[in-house]
């Protein structure tokens, strides 16, 4: 407290310092809203986090479920990456990162070509966001191909800036009044559950792929790339079948085009492998990576083919990966591999989903259970025999799990709740958590 005070916090007192309430009134006052639904989520604790662990500034302790949407990989205060920044605190941080190359920079970018599918020639370009990622992939598309169409997915998510928001269609609530910044034909995401074509698995001739071949020839076939998340994740968690991923991707290259993987949220490990598009056998030209890459620094990356660019200055950001936040990436991605974390993530997150199905045959509410390791969706239904959406008890299950039961849910879709977990979870936690989720469903259908 003493310390906020002294950095010009006005007001704060030892009561109000764990009151929720009082904060977000002033959040709402002066803090303008992202995506947070401060009906639901407290003020979280910033002093305070240990694994899956996490506190409110009342003192409820969460187990979280998020990862800060896909960004903790290692959960909260992970002690050996405590340790692992401690020692490299007094690199010289304060280096931009685009005018000057610095070697663990490149020694970053080497890693990230190493890890990526495809034994082409890669080059990496390091940027501060997801969103960011996304944009780089595409102007290195543009700049290659001389083309500006693209392939987009509906629903899709890739970030909220210029031509990422070009692409995403999660929610009108993102684009509405926003211009269009970049043209984009868009096809239904493969979504076995409710296949838009009517299909059930067991007859699918792959009519989503098709459907992308009658777009580009009745649109435009002049396509610079397609841009698929690998799992498309806030629009519902959808796992794609790997022949409509195959497809999808022999498709795009009679084109011409480029095939982009988003991995910004089902990357780095969380799959069980390092990107979750290796788990459909398609090897993309590109992959958009974020979140966890940072090891908790606001990071993103790209790679594809050498070179990304015509020439200098076709892209560039002030911070992009500097030196301490390489060197931090670098220890994330070398622990993940040392520590077994991608076999961990392929062994618990199928407990997860074993366990996730369980509640599936449980309650009539719960349609579909879908995902790969450590990210799975759970989509709420009326009934199980209409599949009629329930964006309302999928609400009341986000709002009855984080403040009765104390799990930190977070919603995709319309009617979805994410598992996200930290790598660390146990399966001792994933017991805890599928009980308390448990518990929520029964309350809310009661
Ligand atoms: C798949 C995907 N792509 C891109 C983004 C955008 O990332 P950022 O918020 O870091 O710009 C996100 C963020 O949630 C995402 O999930």
């Amino acid at each position: 407290m003493e310390l906020l005070k002294s950095l010009g916090i006005k007001e704060i007192t030892a009561k109000n310092v764990s009151d929720s309430t009082y904060w977000l009134d002033r959040a709402n006052k002066f803090q303008a809203i992202a995506t947070q639904n401060r009906e639901v989520y407290n003020v979280i604790d910033h002093t305070k986090g240990e694994g899956v662990l996490c506190y409110d500034i009342d003192g409820n302790e969460y187990l979280d479920l998020a990862s800060g949407v896909a960004v903790r990989a290692l959960g909260m205060r992970y002690k050996p990456y405590l340790d692992f920044e401690a020692s490299v605190l007094d690199t010289v941080h304060e280096i931009m990162s685009n005018n000057w190359d610095s070697i663990p920079q490149i020694g970053l970018a080497e890693r990230l070509v190493e890890i990526t599918p495809g034994k082409f020639d890669k080059q990496t370009s390091l940027t501060t966001s997801g969103a960011r990622a996304v944009e780089n992939c595409m102007k290195s598309a543009m700049d290659k191909t001389g083309r500006r169409r693209f392939i987009g997915f509906r629903p899709s998510f890739h970030g909220r800036t210029g031509y990422a928001l070009a692409l995403t269609a999660s929610n009108a609530k993102h684009k509405a009044g926003f211009p269009q910044g970049v043209d984009v034909t868009r096809v239904f995401y493969p979504y076995c559950y409710r296949c838009p074509y009517g299909q059930t698995v067991e007859d699918c001739n792959v009519e989503c792929a098709e459907a992308l071949r009658q777009a580009i020839s009745l649109e435009g076939d002049d396509i610079a790339a397609t841009v698929m998340e690998s799992i498309c994740a806030e629009g519902g968690f959808y796992v794609p079948p790997a022949k409509a991923v195959k497809a999808i991707y022999e498709i795009t290259k009679e084109f011409g085009g480029y095939f982009i993987a988003d991995e910004v949220q089902s990357g780095m490990g969380r799959t069980g492998k390092w990107w979750a598009i290796e788990n459909f056998d398609v090897t993309p030209d590109y992959i958009a990576i974020g979140k966890a890459v940072g090891a908790g620094y606001p990071m993103g990356a790209v790679v594809g083919p050498h070179p990304l660019f015509s020439g200098t200055s076709r892209h560039s950001e002030t911070f992009g990966a500097e030196p301490k936040m390489a060197l931090t990436s670098l220890w994330l991605l070398k622990h993940l591999e040392d520590e077994g974390f991608l076999k961990k993530n392929a062994e618990d997150g199928a407990y997860m989903i074993k366990r996730l199905e369980e509640l599936k045959d449980k309650h009539e509410v719960i349609g579909d259970v879908r995902g790969i390791g450590m990210m799975a969706g759970v989509e709420f239904v009326k009934n199980k025999e209409m599949k009629e959406r329930n964006q309302y008890l999928r609400n009341a299950v986000v709002e009855k799990t984080v403040r009765k039961y104390k799990l930190w849910t977070l919603a995709a879709g319309h009617n979805v709740i994410r598992w996200l977990p930290s790598y660390v979870i146990t399966r001792e936690q994933i017991d805890d958590a599928i009980d308390r989720f448990d518990k929520a469903i029964a309350d809310c259908t009661k």
